[in-house]
This record gives structure tokens, sequence and C-alpha cells, in this order.
């Protein structure tokens, strides 16, 4: 799969077993506590810079380390930095990457099935400051991404849930084929087989169409956020960490459904069978906080616009942007957040 995003062009390789990665340059490899072993498969003499797993290290800190390490590997601007891990990895090796000498080459190899159908993709880079997620970064997708699903036979299965909801939100998106093909992938435990290679090459082509027609975020990108504006309400009023990524965003896509439908907009029919293939994934739909707390977390997301409230809602065929505008649409979220969800 080769695409371009403005001016950078990216190749996407998906393999079942590990690429065999040959370099014609002096190289940084870049992994965590998790991954450096299976950084070792893919290259052999290239010198290794090993972070602390997790988000909580997702740091200028961990990115300074990388900057410092390329240094002390005495790598030129026409050098590779190769990012092997899952999106905390990918996510500071990218910025690294593009801010060392101005801007280095760079490869990925996401090894988490996260990272293969979002955080590798699309060319978003970054780490957390001041307590705020991803507040400083830069635009720099990678020249190659390699996607071995070999990787994944390590990745612990509640990992596998992060990246899964990710797969089934890029589905809804992309349309009623897909998420029927999807179907048999989603029942746990989950492994890695042909047709989630299939599966994994259709959303990264996805992601990748829609990013290159918008590499900077300013318009069709924002369908990616797809049941995140609940999610991110809800990780933060659940206390950050306590929830995972993929149970909030499983849990935010049911809701975005019944938002749309009591919006008229998402078909009854397609809400319970979305509804019905998250509950089949294993994801739990039970968690009830304060509607009022959510909403002023929502109020206060930096992707809402002019200060109004957005929400990306599943339509017929994919899904699109709704803004709420008046008291009578901010009661209907209030009854969406409050209510069960209707069968
Ligand atoms: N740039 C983007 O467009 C984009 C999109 C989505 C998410 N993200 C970012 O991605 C991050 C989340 O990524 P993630 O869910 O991959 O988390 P992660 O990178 O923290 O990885 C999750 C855990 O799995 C371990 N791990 C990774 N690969 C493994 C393997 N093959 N076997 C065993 N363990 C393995 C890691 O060490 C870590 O402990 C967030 O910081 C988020 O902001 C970025």
């Amino acid at each position: 799969l080769k695409y371009t995003f403005g001016e950078f062009k990216t190749e996407i390789i998906i393999s079942a077993d590990f690429p065999e990665i040959s370099l014609d340059k002096n190289a940084l490899i870049v992994a965590d506590e998790n991954t450096a072993q299976l950084a070792a498969k893919l290259c052999k003499n290239e010198a290794l810079c090993v972070l602390k797993s997790g988000e909580e290290n997702k740091n200028w800190q961990s990115a300074e380390k990388i900057l410092s390490e390329a240094k002390k590997a005495g790598l030129a601007r026409d050098c590779f930095f190769i990012g092997v891990g899952g999106g905390v990895i990918c996510d500071l090796t990218a910025f690294a990457a593009s801010v060392y000498m101005r801007g280095c080459r760079l490869i990925l190899v996401p090894t988490t099935l996260l990272a293969m159908v979002d955080a590798a993709v699309g060319g978003k880079t970054g780490f957390d400051l001041f307590s705020i997620k991803n507040l400083a970064g830069t635009f720099y997708p990678a020249e190659t991404v390699y996607m071995p699903l070999a990787a994944l036979s390590s990745l612990p299965q509640m990992e596998w849930k992060n990246g899964i909801a990710e797969l089934i939100k890029t589905a809804i998106l992309s349309g009623d084929d897909f998420l029927d093909q999807l179907l048999p992938l989603l029942s746990p435990p989950y492994s890695q087989n042909d047709l989630l290679l299939e599966c994994i090459k259709k959303v990264a082509a996805y992601k990748a169409g829609v990013v290159s027609e918008d590499l900077r975020d300013n318009g069709k990108r924002m369908l990616l956020n797809l049941g995140h504006t609940f999610a991110h309400a809800l990780e933060s009023v659940s206390g950050l960490g306590s929830i995972s990524h993929g149970e909030a965003v499983a849990w935010g896509i049911v809701r975005a459904c019944e938002l749309g439908r009591k919006l008229g907009i998402t078909p009854d029919a397609k809400a319970q069978k979305i509804k019905t293939l998250i509950e089949s994934s294993g994801f739990n739909l039970a968690y009830s906080y304060d509607s009022e707390k959510m909403i002023n977390v929502m109020k206060s997301d930096k992707k809402k616009k002019d200060g109004k409230l957005t929400f990306i809602v599943p339509d017929k065929t994919s899904a699109y942007c709704v803004i709420l505008e008046n008291e009578s649409e901010l009661n209907l979220l209030k009854n969406v957040l409050d209510g069960k969800i209707d069968n």
C-alpha cells in the first residue's frame, strides 16, 4: 500500500512474519522494555534505545532520551529512526525523527493491534505534556510502516481489545460490508490469522485514504473520532487509567449510535447491529457516571468546534459530524448519558 500525505510518501507493508529490514544508512532503533526483543529480530547491528513502557513514559524525558541516543550513535539527517512498539513508541519515535536535525528518515514497526490500525498510520506524532495527552507533537508520516502480525503473538488480551475497538470504529466508517466481514474475528480470545491480516489491510487503507485528504486534521480526519468524545469523557470521569481506552471507545461508539438514533441519523437496525457486535466482542457497556460531569468534560474537549459540542455519529453508509446547538439537543445528549440503551 502506497500513500501520499501532503509532501510525504508512505509505504505500508503488512506481512504474517517479521520482515528483514536492511538499511544503507546508520539507524537508531527505539523500543520499550516489552518490545526490545522484537526489535532484535528485525535489525541486527543498529544502536538500540530502550524506554520504559506505558503512557506515563510518553513524555519529554523519553523524547529527550531518544534524541540523546541518536546523537551518541552519530546519526545524520539522512539516517533512520526506527520505532518498534505500540502507539507510545511510534508517537515518540516519530516525534524525535521529525525534530532531530529538522527531520530524519523514519520507519515504524507497530507491535500492538492499536498501533497497526491507528497510531502508526497518518503521521501524528507527540507526547504528553503538563498532564495533557499529546499536547506537544508534529505531523510527520513514516516513509515505511512494517506491520508484522507475528509481533502480536505476545500481546496481552487487554491490549488486543484496545485495537479491536479501533478496528470496529473504522469498519463502521467504511461501510456495512466490512462490518460483516469483521464478525468472525470478534470473539475473544483474540489471535492473529489470515482474516485479521485482511482486515488490518482494509483499516490501514481506509485511514490512509482519509489522512491523504486531510493530513493536518482540518476536516475529514474528524470522522476518525467516532466514539471518542464519549470515550474521553468516560475515561476522565472514571479516573484516568481505570477504564482502558478500548473499553471506553467501544462504550463511546454505542453511545454515539444512540445519540445518532435520537437525532434521526443512525438507522435503528444499524445501531442494534453495532451494539450486538460490540457486546459479542466482550466489551462492557454498563458504565454509568454522572452525566453533568461528563458533559462538562466534553465541553472542555480540545476537539469541540467554536465552543460547541461536536459528535461523529454513524449514518446509513458511514458517519458524519453533528454539532449540538440548542438546549433540546443537549437534553438528548444527557438522556443518552443517563439512560439505558434501548433495544
Ligand atoms: N499517532 C496517532 O495517530 C495515534 C492514534 C491512536 C493512538 N495513539 C497513541 O497510541 C498510544 C497507545 O498505543 P498502544 O495501545 O499501542 O499502547 P502502548 O504503546 O503503551 O502499548 C501497550 C503495552 O503493550 C506493550 N507491547 C507492545 N507491543 C507488544 C507486543 N507485541 N507484545 C507484548 N507487549 C507489547 C507495551 O510495552 C505496553 O506495555 C497512546 O499514547 C495514544 O495517544 C496515537
